[in-house]
């Protein structure tokens, strides 16, 4: 089995006209040629998808979506199908980030009908776990997160989990400035892939890029890479810059030295 190379996504998430996602995306471009050993993703706005996606013709980034519909079409105002992400050139969607269950109010239920059928119609979804500061301090981390990642998972095939990401985003990190200290990260993603190997009992959940988000900069990315189970970042308000995105994709000796183990 090849090794999946480390996964690294911008989300812009409510952020970028249409111009100025045009010249942020081409700003990147130009200043991650010819990096390689690692898989880049970005989520701009549903309004931007259309013109990246012109401009990402030549390029390896990939196109993700920030959130999705659960039906395949009908009387849905306002929602968007995998299949229309698709058809703008998404491979990968996010799914169930924590700020679309806090402000939409969105459920484990809801997340799994999406991550269902986001696989269903051949669209990668990025499920998005994480716990609050009160759930962190009441030591839940491990209950909640494990909650969510089974709830998300539920009911999809062993085989469905080759194109499953799972982003590690402890919500008290997120734009906050305060990232989860390597160690801290790190003993959430081996427990959720222990989980992985509990619940599908498949060696290839080895190759599942469990990714974290929460306040990843430049100046944190490597010390995050090094740790054994964290195979790539979701990144925020750092992926709005051409440059600190490009400084994050350019993180540490991986690049140098190609893959790391
Ligand atoms: P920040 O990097 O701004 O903390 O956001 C993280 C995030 O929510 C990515 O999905």
């Amino acid at each position: 089995m090849t090794k999946k190379p480390p996964f690294i996504a911008g989300n812009w998430k409510m952020h970028m006209t249409i111009s100025q996602a045009v010249a942020l995306v081409l700003k990147v471009k130009d200043l991650i040629r010819g990096v390689g050993n690692v898989e880049i993703a970005i989520a701009p706005p549903f309004t931007a998808l259309y013109h990246i996606n012109y401009l990402l013709a030549e390029s390896s980034i990939r196109l993700c979506g920030q959130d999705v519909f659960w039906e395949k079409n009908g009387a849905y105002t306002g929602a968007i199908s995998p299949e229309m992400l698709k058809d703008v050139g998404c491979q990968y969607v996010i799914i169930g980030h924590s700020e679309r269950r806090q402000y939409f109010n969105e459920t484990d239920e809801i997340v799994n009908k999406k991550v269902l059928t986001s696989l269903k119609e051949g669209l990668k979804p990025i499920l998005c776990v994480g716990e609050s500061l009160e759930q962190r301090e009441d030591g839940k981390t491990i209950q909640i997160v494990r909650r969510q990642v089974i709830e998300g998972l539920n009911n999809i095939s062993p085989g469905q989990m080759q194109d499953v990401v799972i982003a590690y985003e402890p919500v008290w990190a997120i734009g906050t400035g305060r990232t989860a200290k390597p160690e801290q990260a790190e003993e959430v993603h081996n427990s959720i892939r222990e989980l992985l190997y509990e619940t599908f009992n498949l060696d290839s959940v080895k190759e599942t890029r469990i990714i974290y988000g929460g306040s990843v900069k430049s100046n944190n990315i490597d010390s995050l890479m090094a740790q054994p189970n964290i195979d790539g970042a979701l990144v925020g308000g750092a992926s709005l810059s051409a440059e600190e995105f490009s400084r994050i994709v350019k993180f540490e000796k991986i690049q140098a030295n190609g893959n790391r183990q």
